[in-house]
């Protein structure tokens, strides 16, 4: 059982970017539509938020947020729940980009020395230093989407580990690697994997179920990419609409023991974000 100390992708100020990029609102309309001044919208998006409980509410009430997590993020305690259940050993990989930081993550029997990658951060460099001992091969690649931050790294381990499979959302833009539609799967080195296609973030972008093959009813994992945060979401880069309905459909669809792996930030679970996510709804 763990509990992720790793600090949350975003703050409050991040949360109020995206939501109101969703709703199509500027300061001056939120203000307005909340009854809050716009210098204390402008505030909080600089990461300096002092909001009464009464403007939390509102603010939720107007951008449509979950208030329970939204009040929560706005105190400076979102919570994360037990991480616990998998029937094997995961292996988040946590690499400084830029001014954050991006996740992989290496899926793998606990006894075996090999595994599944997915996403492969910026660069192989990165991927080094974060690389568990214990893994010696990979048996297969899955990228959530193809930005460079999650798979950058991936000529690196092609020149390391040879001609490794690769998956990857159709319509990404990866040379050699095999496309996993919605439904897609492939069963590999003791585990089944299933690609949802979640187009929001970017227009090609999978989270992938993953499954021990032997204990098909156990704990799952779901590797989100950059569609769901622990206390947030990604940025509507391609569709607000879709990446909301792909937020809808992860959160009521998956069993709410799934942990998930996010792009950023640390592990939750499904159950954990139904309740505290903000664009939970
Ligand atoms: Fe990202």
């Amino acid at each position: 059982m763990v509990i992720e100390r790793a600090p949350l992708e975003d703050e409050l100020g991040d949360v109020l970017e995206k939501a109101m990029r969703l709703s199509g609102l500027g300061e001056a309309a939120l203000a307005a539509r909340t009854g809050l001044e716009v210098a204390r919208i402008c505030d909080a998006l600089d990461y300096r938020p002092d909001f009464t409980a009464d403007e939390v509410r509102r603010l939720a009430a107007v951008l449509g947020l979950n208030e329970v997590g939204l009040a929560a993020l706005a105190g400076g305690r979102y919570p994360l729940p037990e991480i616990a259940g998998l029937p094997f050993c995961l292996y988040p990989l946590r690499m400084p980009h830029g001014v954050g930081v991006v996740n992989a993550c290496l899926v793998a029997d606990c006894a075996q020395n090999h595994g599944l990658l997915f996403d492969t951060g910026a660069d192989q460099a990165q991927l080094r230093r974060v690389w568990p001992r214990n893994i010696q091969r990979v048996d297969a690649v899955f990228i959530t989407h193809a930005e460079t931050e999650h798979a950058g790294g991936l000529a690196g381990l092609r020149a390391q580990y040879g001609d490794i499979p690769v998956y990857a959302p159709a319509g990404a833009k990866l040379a050699g690697a095999k496309s996993l539609d919605e439904g897609g799967g492939v069963e590999i080195a003791g585990f089944v994997v299933h690609a949802l296609s979640t187009p929001g973030h970017a227009a090609a972008h999978n989270c992938y179920e993953v499954r021990a093959s032997r204990a098909p009813s156990g704990v799952s994992l779901l590797v989100s990419g950059d569609l769901l945060f622990a206390g947030s979401a990604g940025g509507c880069y391609f569709s607000g609409p879709l990446l909301r309905a792909g937020l809808t459909r992860l959160l009521r669809e998956l069993p709410e023991t799934t942990v998930v792996a996010p792009g950023h930030g640390p592990l939750t679970t499904i159950g954990h974000e139904r309740a505290f996510n903000p664009f939970a709804s």
